[in-house]
């Protein structure tokens, strides 16, 4: 077979066959196939589209690039959350572990930053010593003995999806709901997991800007799911306006931490115990809705949660005691504030998620390295009311991209003088599965 053959079959917007697709993706892990063949293939997929078998295909060769987890020896239900991604969207960090917490087994595997979105990955690591790139046998340590670990592709483990995914953060071929349902997808099939919840990101930080595109992929990986035997549920969830208070990544498992010791009561807390309350409907844990949160509530108020926490970080080779005294991010910071009186009417999430790259706290190109402790406080929500001189951003400077980043956000709110003509805010806008 030929690769540029195939590359011009999808451009001319053809159907694939699954030996072309798996020439091609076997070819590029087994580094037969160059980057730029691939690039030209991911941007012919994402102008032309691949229909659903393709997807499907696309999605199982993937899955297969490497080794698949089986906890069948493993007691518990096996479960796991993933995002399409977004801004200050830290929910798995502090999800894993309540989770455990619940008694679930979470074999969670994450990405990288990508596009203009934060990574799981990336936070993690601005623990000293965090190793998120866990081994078959590690993965399966953490799972049996402490109930879930934070793992990322590897070389093994859905090495197809490692690769494509530094590619396309740097190509302009993520927002495409066939890859973004094949990469996503084909890592939460190799976990070997019963049951998965996925939270579709809408809005104007999120890769689908409007509900019905955000719909369209949730049903996308839904479909696959289930064609798997997973006991699937997805959200649809507000992406306009960064998650939380803190976008970055350092300031992200600070944020996180707080959340675990109880001390969060805002948007994440909402969307994290909404979560939590959704995988144990789907798997029939707890009498009632008031039940279960109430079971979520009190692993937090115990310390559960956060002890969970400290034990896998601590298990993955991250420093605790350090976790527990160090600043997470740069304690120097410059304020944006706010330059008239009115009312918030809008974030542009998308441009607060490039100003964070030009501050290093994400990459332009795939091999660059991050600044972790790099990121920004958002002090307001839509609809909130400001005064003059108001901060609206805290901005944890460091050495890189300063000008740029703070003209990008002094750019990237509206304040409006009537509060009537703001649109509401949904946080949770569909739910699908239970
Ligand atoms: N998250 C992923 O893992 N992959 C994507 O393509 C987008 C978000």
């Amino acid at each position: 077979m030929n690769p540029v053959e195939i590359i011009k079959k999808k451009r001319d917007g053809n159907e694939l066959t699954e030996s072309e697709m798996e020439f091609l993706l076997k070819g590029y892990i087994e580094g037969k196939i160059a980057d730029y063949q691939m690039s030209a293939f991911l941007m012919a997929g994402f102008l032309k589209g691949f229909s659903d078998n393709e997807t499907k295909i696309l999605t199982e060769i993937m899955m297969k690039s490497g080794y698949i987890y089986d906890f069948s020896d493993v007691e518990g239900i096996k479960v796991d959350k993933h995002s399409t991604g977004g801004v200050g969207d830290k929910v798995s960090i502090p999800l894993l572990p309540i989770l455990v917490s619940l008694g679930f087994k979470v074999p969670m595997v994450s990405g990288r930053g990508l596009g203009h979105t934060g990574g799981t990955l990336d936070k993690l690591e601005s623990i000293e010593g965090m190793d998120v790139f866990l081994s078959k046998e590690k993965m399966y340590e953490m799972v049996k003995k402490i109930g879930g670990g934070f793992g990322g592709q590897t070389e093994n483990f859905v090495p197809a999806d490692k690769l494509l995914y530094s590619l396309r953060d740097v190509t302009g071929t993520v927002e495409s709901i066939p890859l973004i349902t094949s990469s996503i997808m084909s890592k939460k099939l190799a976990e070997g997991i019963d049951s998965l919840i996925l939270d579709v990101k809408c809005g104007n930080g999120a890769f689908m800007k409007s509900f019905d595109e955000a719909k369209k992929l949730a049903d996308s990986m839904f479909s696959i799911g289930e064609m798997f035997g997973k006991k699937m549920v997805y959200l649809i969830t507000d992406m306009s306006q960064v998650l939380g208070e803190y976008a970055g990544n350092g300031c992200e498992v600070y944020e996180s931490l707080k959340l675990l010791k109880g001390e969060t009561e805002n948007d994440l807390f909402k969307l994290v115990k909404a979560i939590a309350v959704l995988l144990m409907e789907k798997n029939g844990i707890g009498e009632s809705c008031e039940d279960r949160i109430a079971k979520v509530k009190d692993v937090i108020k115990k310390g559960y949660a956060y002890e969970t926490f400290l034990k896998i970080v601590s298990s993955q080779g991250g420093n605790v005691e350090k976790l527990k005294k160090e600043d997470l991010f740069y304690q120097k910071s410059v304020e944006i504030r706010s330059d008239k009186d009115g009312y918030i009417s809008y974030f542009d999430t998308y441009k607060i998620g490039i100003a964070l790259i030009y501050m290093n706290a994400g990459r332009f190109k795939k091999e660059e390295s991050i600044d972790h402790k790099t990121g920004l406080k958002v002090y307001k929500k839509i609809g909130d009311k400001v005064s003059k001189g108001d901060p609206i951003y805290e901005v944890f400077v460091g050495d890189k991209g300063y000008d740029e980043s703070i003209n990008i956000l002094k750019n990237s709110y509206k304040v409006v003088d009537n509060k009537e003509s703001i649109e509401k805010i949904e946080l949770i806008k569909y739910i699908k599965g239970v």
